[in-house]
């Protein structure tokens, strides 16, 4: 196994700035049985159950297992006590993500930056250390219960070597899991972290906006959706911020007035009134065969109305075609039998769908998107998904 090492001189990155980031180190999530959860998000998603940190490991906190697929890492975390603090954040808000995790040079030069940015402290920065290498984590509060924790590597535990199989930190070991060697055979595809959407309550959004600027060197991506996006029914407003090398890009959604409650407001109601990540979408390059082996696999994807494939074809290869590209060119029955949603604009297309809850509480979902050009969210799609929520909205009372 090579071992990449950290030089002193890169500590600030070679920019300078502390604030550089590598890669999504991990997302953390808080559930209430971890155990459990790894195999859920391994049997349906494709994700390996690679390593954990328990009590069998020296760890009488929390449990921690790390999942794997691609360049995604999610760590699922169990109180093991009932004064850990995720004992409280899972009986306010259930199961959910607490942590967006950044890889940075030092952590604790991140962390003073933040600081100084304008964050607020969530976790002092601590190493955990060993003959191997050291990591060190600190964190700042984001909206609500999320937090940012920068995490910087050395030696064994450097991010190269974690991606190729050594320990995540110390105090985690490997596992050995039949479902692994299943996922080697039949491979979901998913990627990496393309983008993580926050909701936050109505009149914030700019507020947050302006902390990724402030506090994080964020910026407005190019194609941000400004304007109310709304049905009859249900509206939300939305801005992407996107880190300066676009390594990872921040949705933050606020629920506008419509007719019915917005989906937006349906998440914060059941999220005790607190912001938080609304969904991941985690990036595939065959949007076909991911859906496809997810679908077998008992994923329940969102239900669009068939009137939908009716007008998406002419919308999205119209739009390909007046900006000299060539029209979508996976098979379009294919697509329709899948259920997968497609949108286009002037650099491209994307195809994307949609997870229902992943949980019991309407919160948190995944999207599994694929890239051909677009670099933007899937603007085009909102109005024919929103009536797809608000139909499952209405089956839970919460129209
Ligand atoms: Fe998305």
């Amino acid at each position: 196994m090579s071992q990449a090492t950290t030089k002193p001189h890169d500590l600030a990155g070679p920019t300078g700035d502390p604030l550089q980031l590598i890669d999504v180190d991990h997302v953390r999530f808080y559930v209430g049985n971890a155990k459990q959860a790894a195999y859920f998000y391994a049997h349906t998603f494709g994700f390996n159950i690679s390593q954990v940190a328990d009590l069998t490991t020296g760890q009488r906190e929390e449990a921690d297992y790390l999942l794997t697929q691609g360049n995604i890492r999610l760590l699922l975390t169990t109180p093991l006590t009932k004064d850990h603090p995720a004992a409280e954040e899972i009986k306010r808000y259930g199961d959910g993500v607490k942590d967006i995790a950044l890889t940075v040079f030092d952590a604790e030069k991140a962390f003073e930056q933040a600081l100084v940015n304008g964050a607020e402290a969530a976790s002092e920065p601590r190493t955990l250390s060993d003959k191997h290498g050291s990591v060190t984590v600190a964190s700042i509060k984001t909206y609500g219960r999320v937090v940012h924790t920068f995490v910087s590597r050395e030696g064994r535990y450097a991010l190269p070597n974690v991606k190729n199989g050594a320990e995540f930190m110390p105090v985690f070991r490997p596992i050995e899991s039949p479902v692994n060697e299943y996922n080697k055979q039949h491979p979901c595809g998913l990627k990496y972290v393309d983008h993580c959407v926050g909701n936050v309550e109505e009149g914030k959004m700019n507020e947050w906006v302006e902390w990724y600027e402030n506090v994080l060197g964020f910026s407005m991506f190019k194609h941000f959706d400004d304007k109310d996006i709304s049905t009859e029914y249900s509206a939300l407003m939305s801005k992407v911020m996107a880190s300066g090398n676009h390594l990872i890009k921040m949705p933050i959604n606020e629920p506008a007035k419509g007719k019915k409650k917005s989906q937006i407001q349906e998440f914060l109601e059941w999220h005790d009134m607190t912001p938080g990540v609304q969904h991941l979408a985690l990036r595939t390059d065959d949007e076909l065969a991911s859906v496809a082996e997810l679908r077998r696999r008992g994923v329940d994807f969102l239900k669009l109305p068939d009137t939908y494939y009716e007008l998406v074809w002419d919308r999205v290869n119209d739009m390909l075609t007046r900006h000299g590209h060539e029209p979508v060119r996976e098979d379009h029955e294919r697509i329709k039998e899948l259920g997968i949603l497609v949108d286009a604009d002037d650099e491209g297309y994307l195809l994307q769908l949609f997870t229902k809850p992943l949980q019991d509480r309407p919160t948190l979902f995944f999207e599994i998107i694929c890239r051909r050009g677009s670099q933007s969210f899937g603007k085009g799609n909102f109005k024919a998904l929103f009536e797809a929520l608000e139909l499952e909205q209405a089956r839970r009372g919460n129209l």
